[in-house]
């Protein structure tokens, strides 16, 4: 009977493995894609938009993260490296710890001090990684990490590593696998802009290989306070709700331009209201959580809309990148507090309007 095993397993056709690579999977990958019709008609009523739902957040450690990990570990392993370092805005050092330490390696994490998400951090801790609260943010967190990737023998696991791009792409294979044929559109958030690098790769691979009729357009989105892409300089101090993406000089920002313009796409901004807006949006409409920093493909798509980019029928696909559990106090603080009431059936029913 056949069973998922993995990116690694399923895609190493694709991928710079062989025979005797030493696979460090958790069988990451196989996500659903969700066809979300509920979504489609709040956003765009009028089009019959075929949106569908990348849930990246059913990834062993809740975030996409996980593609790219695999292999970075795995080939880190098969050179005989015995630790890895990273910067992360949470998910990447969650991914990071959580591979080496199925790997028997050594994890360490530099960390934006009080800038990352309570659930991303919980898991770094408990899967052993050694964690740094760096005074900086994820910027400078990455520049030191560079240093010591140059001058110590520690791996980089950053998408800096280019196995993590490669492991990264094989969600496009999925899609294509998933819908038959690649979206017309892709919407996706932007951050240190591996992600959206990788998905046009991948996009691109499947098509020569005859897998794929289209292309899609790449559409790209940054929160405002954190666009550095859009305005077309590195920013000094980000500022965004979107703590994962919350990042000024983002290290693949010339190929995610470059997956724009060859994808006939764009990359732009949508502000922090925005991002909640779509946040609870999706999860109230489709019962998928997702993080803020997900959500801003969902807010990158009514704005579009809004602005009239679809003509109707267009097949679009929205990767939601992490869990929303991996941020419960946004959750909390963007809904309706539980009322408490006394073990009465009347007083409850009476509330419930029964
Ligand atoms: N969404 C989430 C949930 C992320 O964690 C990230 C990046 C992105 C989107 C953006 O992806 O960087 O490839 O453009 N998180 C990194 C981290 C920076 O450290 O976890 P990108």
């Amino acid at each position: 009977t056949y069973k998922w095993q993995g990116i690694i397993k399923a895609y190493s056709k694709y991928l710079p493995v062989d025979d005797n690579t030493p696979i460090v999977s958790l069988y990451e990958g196989n996500t659903p894609l969700i066809d979300a019709y509920n979504l489609s008609k709040a956003i765009a009523p009028d089009k019959n938009l075929k949106i569908f739902l990348k849930y990246e957040g059913l990834n062993p450690t809740g975030s996409f993260k996980d593609r790219g990990m695999t292999l970075a570990i795995t080939k880190a392993k098969e050179a005989g490296k015995e630790a890895v370092i990273c910067a992360s805005t949470g998910n990447t050092s969650a991914s990071a710890a959580a591979y080496a330490a199925r790997a028997g390696m050594k994890a360490y994490v530099l960390l934006p001090k009080g800038a990352v998400a309570i659930g991303k951090l919980s898991q770094a801790m408990i899967y052993g990684a050694k964690i740094i609260a760096l005074m900086g943010n994820f910027d400078d967190a990455l520049t030191i990490v560079r240093e010591i990737g140059e001058k110590y023998p520690v791996e980089i696991v950053n998408s800096v590593n280019p196995y993590r791009i490669e492991g990264q792409k094989t969600a496009a294979f999925e899609i294509i696998d998933q819908l038959g044929d690649a979206p017309d559109f892709h919407f996706i958030p932007v951050g240190n802009a591996g992600n959206i690098t990788a998905y046009w790769k991948g996009y691109k691979e499947y098509h020569k290989e005859g897998k794929s009729k289209k292309l899609p357009r790449m559409i790209g989105w940054q929160a405002e306070g954190a666009a550095p892409i859009v305005k077309g300089f590195p920013i000094k101090n980000p500022q965004t709700i979107a703590t994962a993406i919350k990042i000024g000089n983002p290290y693949s920002w010339q190929p995610a331009l470059q997956a724009a313009r060859e994808s006939n796409g764009f990359i732009d901004a949508v502000s922090d209201e925005e991002i909640l807006e779509a946040y609870k949006l999706v999860a109230s409409t489709e019962g998928v959580f997702c993080e803020p920093a997900s959500a801003a493909s969902i807010a990158g798509l009514i704005k579009s809309y809004r602005k009239g980019l679809f003509k109707g029928n267009e097949t679009i696909v929205c990767t939601l990148t992490g869990n929303g559990l991996k941020d419960p106090d946004t959750a909390i603080k963007m809904s309706e507090k539980p009322i408490e009431l006394p073990p009465d059936i009347n007083e409850i029913a009476k509330y419930l309007g029964l």
